[in-house]
């Protein structure tokens, strides 16, 4: 694999996750083959990269005609530079899947696993070349959800996390390196870390699952797509975080399971929007929309982070990075859409459903 993007793609698995990773690559322009088993999910790939080009507001039919589908692992990865599984999320799925993938490509082609959770040791164990195994966590949907942690395993060679790094940021990607292979990765620690206090808290009495959702969205939230918390602490100074963590930290839930009432509501078929309640109650259609919207706020979001020239990239570590922020295309994080964003408003601009302006969050959708 070299510095630029990878000529030819294989993905394997072809949901929700593979179809949407092939769309990322196509945009950029490479030739991605989609393996999935299910003829199915195999049809299903054309219009699912067609729906993600038209959420973009860019032109489907040149990305779909550079996304191919085959029904053999082999033929998928005949030619491929890359190879990215987003099977399904089961050690036993995945490691047949590599053992395969292990022998039908050349040891020069990086093998990437998009699990969630799984630690990629595991994946990765009794391969014959392991060194060219690793983690890529891309995060859902990728076309909007610029971030993907490379994940190394004990046995993950230098070249094949520096030639992943490279490929993914010349996708327009942002591509971090994760050095431990530890359950959850970075970002699943952090938002389950978050979710684990916010569950507390409503179960405590403390306030209602509306009013986490509200004091995250408008408060810290506000500031966290362009200010991480360590970013922030320091600008805050480090001796005032000291001082919160000294009352705050002996305090916070530290419970080492999953939290009684999520367990006590899934138990009892609260699943959430798709059964009508969880935390809070949903009517039907209601997370179609606010799905739709959130879409939106995140697509805006991007084009003004491209419009502000990259302004995820101030903390200096991915600019330092080859293909990293700075180095990236102009408009990147609104990456194949365009630079229409403008600073300020952005809630209100789609649709009035900032608490603020005439709506409230707890309400969407008829409320
Ligand atoms: N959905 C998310 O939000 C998300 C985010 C990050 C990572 N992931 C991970 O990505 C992976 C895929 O998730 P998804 O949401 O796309 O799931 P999905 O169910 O939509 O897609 C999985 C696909 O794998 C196919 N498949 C089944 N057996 C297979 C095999 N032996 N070889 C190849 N493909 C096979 C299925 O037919 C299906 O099309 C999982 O590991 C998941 O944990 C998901």
């Amino acid at each position: 694999m070299t510095d630029e993007l990878p000529q030819r793609l294989a993905v394997v698995g072809g949901g929700r996750m593979g179809a949407a990773i092939a769309q990322v690559f196509a945009a950029a322009g490479t030739t991605v083959t989609v393996f999935d088993p299910s003829a199915e999910s195999r049809d299903a790939v054309p219009a699912r990269v067609a729906a993600a080009c038209r959420l973009l507001g860019i032109d489907a039919s040149a990305v779909v005609g550079r996304v191919g589908t085959a029904d053999g692992v082999a033929a998928a990865c005949a030619g491929a530079e890359l190879v990215i599984e987003a099977g399904p999320e089961n050690l036993a799925v995945k490691r047949e899947i590599f053992a395969e993938l292990d022998a039908v490509n050349p040891p020069g082609v990086t093998l990437a696993t998009n699990t969630s959770a799984i630690p990629i040791g595991r994946i990765a164990a009794g391969l014959t070349h392991p060194q060219r195994v690793l983690g890529t966590h891309f995060w859902n949907p990728p076309y909007l959800i610029p971030l993907v942690e490379v994940v190394r395993a004990a046995g993950t060679g230098e070249a094949a996390v520096d030639a992943t790094l490279r490929a993914l940021a010349a996708a327009g990607l942002m591509p971090v390196p994760v050095d431990a292979d530890v359950p959850g990765f970075v970002g699943n620690r952090l938002q389950h870390a978050l979710k684990r206090e916010a569950i507390a808290l409503v179960a405590a009495g403390v306030c209602s699952a509306e009013t986490v959702d509200t004091v995250c969205r408008y408060g810290f939230g506000r500031r966290l797509p362009f200010l991480g918390p360590l970013e922030q602490a320091d600008l805050g100074g480090l001796d005032l975080t000291l001082a919160i963590h000294e009352v705050l930290m002996p305090d916070l839930d530290a419970t080492r399971s999953p939290q009684p009432l999520l367990v006590e509501l899934v138990g009892r078929g609260d699943l959430g929007a798709r059964t009508g309640r969880g935390f809070r109650s949903w009517r039907p259609g209601e997370a179609e929309r606010r799905l739709a919207e959130v879409n939106a706020m995140v697509l805006q979001q991007g084009r003004l982070e491209g419009q502000l020239g990259g302004l995820a990239g101030q903390s200096g570590g991915l600019d330092e990075r080859p293909g990293g922020l700075e180095g990236r295309p102009p408009g990147l994080d609104g990456r194949q859409g365009g630079l229409e964003g403008r600073q300020g408003g952005l809630d209100g601009r789609l649709g009035g459903f900032d608490g603020r302006l005439g709506g409230f969050d707890g309400r969407l959708g008829g409320g």
